[in-house]
């Protein structure tokens, strides 16, 4: 009979078929050196405690870094019927250290192991997630303070809107990333405590510290119930909603970038190295990488889906539907790292093409607004300003002309309130630099919020 570490209680081997289904060392080998980490926290703290001799936490712990230099060094072999990264590893202790090896899973089980496990590799992971979001955001207030005068059409409906700087438009993915980061790091907060000692589910009858394990771990505290720490995956389901959000901002840069580029909007163009070609179309430079970024909010999306639908309806406690939690985390968690490095370098490679973005302001009466808040400080209700231009609007539409190309007496025609110095309001500059109010497009109001983005940069 091959040894399974619970294979006490049985009298025939495991079905090759139920083998293969209950395995998840092919994935969850990701873990090893979470695993190994906590290994050797349990087992110092074993030692300390007097729960075991100390020199066979010392062998253990001794056992337990030579199978991590093996892992590191591409040595070690993962066995499927060994199912899991745990037992794998509890095995290989017994092969290089004898029966010592089986005090180590004392007062702990593979529910707190596991759980503990994925911890510490979310928070690594939480970590880089951090850092390429703040790469991100760099890169979106540099390409801001590189294009501070570039006016572009801003949009409601897809239809030109009002005239924004090109800046306010990039400040507001900052925003956005902004939030995220803030998100995450209260995901790491989450996740950041210690399961071990929760055992199968009811505690552990032996004296451990619990204290001092997660000490050891880095982790900011212990879990309160050990019941709800066996079962409990919400912090996963914090990560892959935080990174739902995270895409959806991503997706929806990602689709203004395949818009911009487009023929018909023409507004920026992205390196080479960013793009890909056509097999047929000897023209193409086409922005997959946006697009795949777009696409793959899906399986993201998915994910988080995945989990969801995975916890609902488990009574307590550990359940091994349960194992199905790490193949969805793995996927987002690798989705998520390369779609930020790549977003990033989109951000940086982006080149704006400022007179496409000027000459499109021409279109769409960008300054009508302008014209009517004029006419609110010549006295007249807003209401009525508004109607006022709807009219000229349609004359201009109907005379295909421009709003500041109409002679003053025209204007004139449409309320006797306009004088000369209306034309200042119809431009595009006058426009932005009026909207001083704090989070507007105003010039001065964009290099505070660019200021502000640095400083939260440093810290
Ligand atoms: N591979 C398992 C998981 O990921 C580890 C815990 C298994 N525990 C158990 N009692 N079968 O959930």
């Amino acid at each position: 009979m091959a040894q399974k570490p619970w294979g006490g209680r049985f009298s025939e081997e495991t079905d090759k078929l139920v083998e293969e289904f209950t395995a998840s060392v092919h994935y969850d080998k990701r873990l090893a050196l979470y695993d190994i980490r906590g290994s050797i926290a349990h087992a110092r703290m074993l030692g300390k405690t007097g729960i075991i001799p100390l020199e066979d936490a010392e062998k253990i712990i001794a056992g337990l870094k030579e199978i991590e230099k093996d892992i590191k060094e591409g040595r070690f072999k993962w066995r499927k019927d060994l199912e899991d990264v745990h037992m794998n590893i509890e095995a290989a202790l017994y092969e290089k250290i004898g029966p010592v090896a089986g005090k180590l899973h004392t007062a702990r089980s593979r529910n707190d192991q596991v759980a503990t496990d994925v911890r510490l590799f979310l928070r690594d992971v939480i970590d880089e997630t951090l850092s390429r979001l703040k790469d991100l955001r760099k890169a979106l207030v540099e390409k801001a303070k590189e294009n501070l005068e570039v006016i572009l059409p801003g949009f409601t409906h897809l239809q030109h809107a009002q005239p924004v700087l090109l800046a306010h438009h990039l400040m507001a993915y900052y925003e956005m990333f902004t939030r995220d980061a803030k998100r995450f790091a209260f995901v790491r907060q989450e996740t950041n405590v210690c399961p071990l000692g929760s055992a199968a589910l009811a505690g552990t009858p032996f004296p451990v510290d619990r204290e001092m394990v997660a000490q050891e771990l880095g982790f900011a505290g212990i879990t309160r119930n050990s019941m709800d720490a066996v079962s409990d995956r919400d912090f996963i389901v914090s990560f892959l909603a935080a990174a739902s959000l995270a895409f959806v901002h991503l997706s929806r840069l990602s689709e203004e970038l395949i818009l911009w580029i487009s023929q018909e909007f023409g507004f920026i163009d992205l390196p080479d190295k960013l793009c890909t070609g056509s097999s047929i179309m000897p023209q193409k430079k086409n922005p997959d990488v946006a697009e795949l970024i777009r696409g793959k909010s899906g399986r993201v999306f998915g994910n988080l889906f995945t989990l969801l639908t995975v916890l609902k309806g488990l009574p307590m406690t550990y359940n091994r539907d349960l194992q199905e939690d790490k193949e969805p985390l793995f996927d987002t968690v690798d989705t998520l790292l390369a779609v930020l490095a790549l977003a990033k370098e989109l951000i940086v490679g982006l080149k704006v093409n400022r007179e496409r973005m000027r000459k499109a302001c021409e279109e769409g009466h960008l300054t009508a607004t302008d014209l009517a808040d004029y006419l609110v400080t010549k006295g007249l209700p807003f209401r009525e300003a508004h109607h006022v231009v709807g009219r000229l609007v349609a004359y201009c539409e109907e005379k295909g002309q421009k709003l500041w190309e109409l002679p003053i007496e025209k204007l004139k025609e449409f309320s006797e309130l306009i004088g000369e110095d209306v034309y200042e309001w119809l431009t595009l500059e006058g426009s932005v630099s009026r909207r001083k109010v704090v989070g507007g497009t105003a010039p001065e109001q964009v290099e505070k919020a660019i200021y502000q983005a640095e400083k939260e940069l440093e810290a």
